[in-house]
């Protein structure tokens, strides 16, 4: 692993910092340290390598989606297949880095929210492997729709604790996680799963996600594929952010961001910040664009997909979106579970109702572009956790006579 930036920012044009309480500053400050000593350490950036390659099975690989390119006759589509990852997304690169950093720093317990439960379960996986004590936060209406995740976190020894706050999901398990560091710090590392939140983890969260963008570019470059896009889906924006880092400092190719369209552009039936809807505000210690009401309230969200309705973007692909050098663009919840249809039924590949925002944009781009240009788009995980829903969707009925049957026999 390489830094992918010499500088940390804390702030990224207007947004970022670090805006918390003051019993939060020490152990914030500890962390900024310990960060910036370990991507100069040889040592930590071997130990993040070999768990990588050892633990959680890279490089993934990328997959050209030759079916699919043929069906559409326009730009050639590659999907980088990060749901191969060890425990099904790229949530995993960042929890191996920041839990070796936790260690590193001699604390034992590490708490962690989650949304979908990718970020829940790779964080419990790493613990396990790390010997560490491990707490996860969860919303009791995430809990219900990725019942498997909590199966998953469990089995590897976490403990999950549901969060009946608020709208009962991932800002309120933020909120709950925050509140635990705030008396727990001096034994306990708080991973924070997205590229958000105070300053240091924008960064932090940027730089272990990266080795999705750097392995990207060798794949490409080896290829010889002249990119014209990238493209990822956006919750908080850490597989986005991963997957861009290397070319953020070049005009080219072309970087987009998909977010959560939902159901319709009303407050409330959609997760998309960007494109005029998100306001700038101040929420869980960083500024950012935020859904919020007249009042400044956190607004409602929706999205087919756990892992796309926070309400807040992380604060670097704000200033990017700002600066035209990221474009955004929103995928319906109908037009993500098409994609899951079109890649699986294509190509034999079932992505995750969050990465399929991404894969619906890509289809649309490939069209609109030649066929000697390529477009790559990050498969951040993959659907297996997404059963549940998919399956209902596909044919209600159906799974309803199976669940009930499977009922039964308990
Ligand atoms: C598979 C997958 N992709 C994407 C996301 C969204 O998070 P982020 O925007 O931080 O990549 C999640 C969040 O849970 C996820 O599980």
């Amino acid at each position: 692993m390489q830094a992918t930036h010499s500088v940390y920012h804390n702030y990224f044009g207007q947004f970022g910092g670090r805006y918390v309480a003051e019993v939060l500053r020490t152990p914030l400050d500890l962390l900024e340290e310990e960060f910036a000593e370990a991507m100069e350490d040889p040592g930590f950036q071997r130990e993040f390598d070999t768990i990588a390659d050892q633990f959680v099975g890279r490089p993934t690989p990328l997959l050209y989606a030759e079916n699919t390119t043929r069906e559409i006759g326009g730009a050639q589509l590659y999907i980088k297949m990060e749901g191969l990852a060890h425990t099904g997304a790229h949530k995993i690169n960042n929890a191996v880095g920041q839990a070796l950093l936790a260690r590193r720093m001699g604390k034992t317990r590490i708490i962690a929210e989650t949304g979908a439960g990718q970020h829940g379960v790779a964080t419990a996986a790493v613990c396990a492997k790390l010997g560490l004590e491990c707490r996860v936060y969860m919303g009791e209406i995430d809990i219900r729709r990725q019942k498997p995740n909590v199966f998953w976190m469990q089995m590897y020894g976490a403990e999950v604790v549901p969060v009946t706050s608020g709208s009962r999901t991932l800002k309120d398990a933020v909120n709950e996680a925050l509140r635990d560091w705030a008396h727990s710090f001096p034994e306990t590392h708080y991973v924070i799963g997205s590229a958000l939140g105070p300053s240091p983890y924008p960064d932090m969260v940027r730089e272990f996600q990266s080795v999705v963008g750097r392995e990207t570019r060798q794949q490409v470059e080896a290829a010889g594929l002249e990119v014209a896009a990238l493209v990822a889906c956006v919750g908080g924006g850490s597989n986005a952010i991963g997957f861009f880092a290397p070319y953020l400092d070049q005009p080219e190719p072309r970087l987009v961001g998909v977010e959560a369209g939902g159901t319709g552009d009303q407050p409330g039936r959609h997760a998309a910040r960007m494109g005029g809807l998100g306001t700038p505000g101040i929420v869980q210690g960083y500024k950012s664009l935020f859904l919020l009401d007249e009042d400044g309230q956190v607004q409602p969200t929706h999205s087919i997909s756990a892992g796309l309705d926070y309400p807040g973007i992380g604060p670097q692909l704000a200033s990017l979106g700002a600066s035209g050098r990221v474009e955004f663009r929103r995928a319906r919840d109908q037009q993500a579970l098409d994609a899951v249809g079109r890649f699986a039924r294509n190509e034999g590949v079932v992505f995750a109702l969050e990465s399929a925002h991404g894969g619906a944009a890509a289809l649309q781009l490939a069209a609109e572009l030649p066929p000697h240009q390529a477009v790559v788009v990050n498969m951040s995980g993959r659907g297996d956790k997404d059963l549940f829903i998919m399956a209902g969707e596909l044919d209600r009925r159906a799974w309803r006579e199976f669940l009930l049957s499977e009922g039964d026999r308990l």
